[in-house]
């Protein structure tokens, strides 16, 4: 079997660097090659360090349809990488990454959108208020939590949003240091007026799980929340293992379609995870972490069975749907047919 190798690394050319506020900056990016993302999506970018590349994953704040592509990076106290990215990253300099990823996505066919964020999780949210303003006659209603007004990443962007869209773009700015932090009973009342939305949360763990206490209690269905989580990744998809399955592993048939492509193998060997032995066969699977933290390389089981070894992002509903991670699963029937697209 042939290891896998990242034949899909993008080089990035950095544009420009706007600091949008005393601790965040935007990076303007141009991609080497024609680059095709979702809003909302991230991308897992290669940082140099004494122990050689480690990787992070940057949401992008630019929507699909704006000509190059921007991520913002917040300082974060002891952050190495997203320190490194804002004080060493200048306009003219290379990034490489991973292709864009990530499941924080709205559908085409979607209903209006509830937008959560706080702090540097507005990024991808406000990928997505873009994307469903200027490519959709959808309705925003956005809840942004900051500390104070200092911290408010695109403050002045928003503001013109909500001029450009008077009837469609709804903004409610929570100050922590005026209003202290968004409770429950806060974000209830927020999203009462917005019953049949799609919501989409990113922010600090205890502020998704308030947004989530506040949605549930409401009956609001656990399927039309998505929430991004971003978690350092532990492992370094830079640089690809060796592929071992041990002589005699049983083997598994797996039928599916990537990217609109087709592909049907029936040498899976049961102790390789799924998106090894995709790779291996040249199937363009998405991916970035490699250790079950960040959702990339989520894809829908339609027939068989996998298990996973690890899984910190699908939740019960995701799960019940079908979704599972190729970079953690391995067979557990003799055939599986699954999908990307
Ligand atoms: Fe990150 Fe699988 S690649 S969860």
């Amino acid at each position: 079997m042939e290891s896998p190798s990242l034949t899909h690394l993008v080089q990035f050319r950095v544009v420009s660097v706007t600091a949008e506020t005393n601790d965040a900056k935007s990076f303007r990016l141009q991609a080497s090659e024609p680059l095709s993302y979702k809003p909302g999506q991230f991308l897992t970018i290669g940082i140099p360090s004494d122990r050689g590349t480690v990787a992070r994953c940057y949401s992008m704040s630019s929507a699909p349809h704006e000509d190059d592509v921007t991520i913002t990076v917040k300082r974060t106290p002891q952050g190495y990488a997203s320190n490194w990215m804002c004080d060493h990253v200048a306009a003219g300099d290379t990034l490489t990454a991973l292709p864009p990823s990530g499941n924080f996505v709205p559908p085409a066919q979607d209903a209006d959108v509830l937008l959560f964020a706080a702090g540097s999780g507005i990024t991808p949210v406000m990928s997505i208020a873009k994307y469903v303003l200027t490519q959709t006659d959808r309705n925003v209603a956005l809840f942004y939590a900051n500390r104070d007004p200092a911290a408010v990443i695109f403050a002045e962007q928003l503001r013109v949003m909500s001029k450009d869209h008077p009837e469609r773009l709804h903004v409610v700015h929570w100050l922590e240091e005026l209003q202290s932090l968004p409770g429950t009973a806060d974000l209830q009342r927020f999203a009462s007026v917005y019953p049949n939305y799609s919501a989409y949360a990113c922010g600090p763990e205890p502020f998704m799980n308030a947004v989530t206490d506040a949605l549930s209690s409401q009956g609001f269905p656990g399927d039309r929340l998505k929430r991004e989580v971003f978690q350092s990744l532990s492992g370094n998809p830079f640089e690809i293992e060796e592929m071992v399955s041990e002589p005699g592993a049983d083997l598994s048939s797996v039928k599916g379609s990537c990217n609109g492509a087709s592909f049907d193998f029936d040498d899976w060997p049961s102790d390789v995870p799924l998106l090894q032995y995709l790779l291996s066969k040249g199937v363009d699977a998405p991916f970035s972490c490699r250790s079950g933290e960040c959702g990339a390389c989520c894809f829908q089981l339609i027939e068989g069975a996998v298990e996973m070894e690890q899984n910190d992002v699908l939740d019960a509903d995701e799960l019940a749907d079908g979704y599972r991670l190729a970079c953690q699963a391995k067979p557990s029937s003799e055939s599986i047919v699954i999908t990307y697209d």
